[in-house]
């Protein structure tokens, strides 16, 4: 099967391009502000709710919820280009039509890219912890972010995260409630962590026996 190129490896300043499935966003362009957001229509062929798996490493997790749910189109992003190639090469092996994946820093998409009101769900599942305090500006849900997310994020949209880190986990919290964007939604019996879905780095924290820390927000009406 054939691998997704990556068209800016030797030019980094290029523009952002749709390939099919798939979306480019050269970090070092200079032009975001002005590029233009996303054409739903290049990346999917049915007009249908998106969701968003923001760090979606190999897209596990976004391909089998895609297969699951032919209602939504899922949308992946992700900044390592091996692992977006291997989300590529899964969405085409097994065959889902309701999944893209861009390659590039969930920042800059949110801010720049994504149609304002135009996302229903949000998911971020474990996002790299940064767990020394130096690095903790590093982490990506924090305030700022949050309230991007809340731009793009249609009237009761959801957003739910994941992490095995506990002071990211008490960080993330806390800086949902600092955005103003989005409401806590009390975990309850309907959230079950085994019908959530799998993902490698799932995988791996729960076979060391680490807990794990949902959260669960609706952006505020
Ligand atoms: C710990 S891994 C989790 C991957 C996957 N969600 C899982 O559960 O297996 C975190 C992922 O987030 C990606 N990442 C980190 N910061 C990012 C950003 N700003 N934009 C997009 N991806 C990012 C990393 O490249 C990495 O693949």
């Amino acid at each position: 099967m054939k691998n997704l190129t990556w068209p800016h490896r030797a030019f980094a300043e290029r523009e952002p391009l749709y390939e099919p499935k798939a979306f480019y966003l050269p970090e070092r362009f200079s032009h975001h502000v002005d590029w233009g957001v996303l054409d739903w229509c290049r990346l999917f062929s049915k007009e249908n709710p998106i969701a968003l798996e923001l760090c979606s490493g190999n897209g596990e997790w976004i391909v089998e919820k895609a297969k699951g749910d032919s209602t939504v189109n899922w949308l992946a992003v992700e900044k390592k280009y091996t692992r977006v190639n291997r989300t590529w090469r899964r969405i085409y092996r097994e065959k889902v039509e309701n999944v893209a994946v861009v390659q590039g820093d969930a920042r800059i998409l949110i801010r720049h890219y994504i149609p304002k009101e135009s996302i229903s769900n949000i998911f971020v599942n474990f996002p790299d912890p940064w767990p020394k305090g130096r690095h903790a500006k590093h982490r990506l849900m924090q305030s700022p972010f949050l309230k991007d997310l809340g731009a793009v994020g249609c009237k009761g949209a959801l957003l739910t995260c994941i992490t095995d880190d506990l002071t990211y986990a008490c960080q993330m919290k806390e800086q949902v409630l600092c955005s103003g964007v989005w409401h806590i939604c009390p975990l309850d019996a309907k959230f079950d962590l085994q019908d959530y879905g799998s993902s490698y780095f799932g995988r791996l924290w729960q076979s060391k026996g680490r807990t794990l820390y949902p959260l669960h927000c609706e952006k505020r009406g």
